[in-house]
């Protein structure tokens, strides 16, 4: 049965928080779907992967024999969350809008799991693997907004899972969520509520059809 990687990174709980909740729809599916199946959970917020060191960079190349007690020391975690990632048959990430970019804490753990020579750049053992990325933001950034153009999370995120680790990426992207909390925004609260049930039925729909294609090439 298939092993779903399932990432958040949101500091918010999942009654607060867009990414966590509309995570939990793609989850309800995903389990039906799967009744057999396994979620690995790794919560960037609650457990934060390293800071990649010179240690941990350095023994990336070099053969694991050969690695100094510190190189092996810091490599350990690396390759830790690298064949969790490699194992998984499908990914989730949580990824919310922070000062247009992602959260440092999941670029931390992309700095960990990008390994020219392994997963990235060619030798891609992550090559065709699925991935959902769920980003929330406060405000809106697509075409005609005002904001448009200042989106780094998804250009960001299309380079390092598509470009780089070779993955199939789609987004699902819940906007305005600043709109029930903030006055200023009262007026986008139609288009807020719109895209958060849009959200939800994409994550629906995106995990049957993950299912079916897992179960195709099963
Ligand atoms: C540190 C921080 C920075 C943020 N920066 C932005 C931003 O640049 N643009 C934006 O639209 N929203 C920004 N927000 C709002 C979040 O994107 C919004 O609350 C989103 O719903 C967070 O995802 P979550 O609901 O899954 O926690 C920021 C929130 C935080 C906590």
């Amino acid at each position: 049965m298939p092993t779903l990687l399932h990432i958040d990174s949101s500091v918010l709980s999942v009654s607060e928080s867009a990414s966590r909740s509309v995570a939990e729809t793609f989850l309800k599916v995903w389990r039906e779907q799967h009744p057999g199946g396994t979620v690995v959970h790794r919560d960037l917020s609650v457990s934060p992967a390293s800071h990649i060191s010179a240690a941990a960079q350095h023994a990336g190349y070099v053969d694991p024999a050969e690695h100094t007690p510190e190189q092996a020391a810091a490599f350990a975690e690396r390759k830790e969350l690298i064949e969790e990632l490699e194992r998984a048959d499908a990914v989730l990430i949580g990824a919310p809008m922070y000062n247009l970019s992602v959260p440092s804490s999941l670029k931390a753990w992309i700095d960990n799991v990008v390994l020219i020579g392994r997963t990235a750049m060619g030798a891609a053992t992550l090559k065709g693997k699925h991935i959902t990325v769920i980003t929330s933001r406060g405000g809106a950034y697509g075409p005609g907004t005002p904001r448009d153009g200042y989106d780094y999370v998804q250009n960001f995120l299309e380079g390092v899972f598509g470009m780089m680790l070779g993955m199939e990426i789609e987004f699902i992207v819940p906007e305005l969520t600043g709109a029930p909390v903030d006055p200023a925004m009262a007026a986008l609260l139609p288009l807020y509520e719109a895209s958060r049930a849009r959200a939800h039925e994409e994550a629906k729909a995106k995990a049957m059809g993950l299912a079916a294609q897992l179960a195709d090439a099963a």
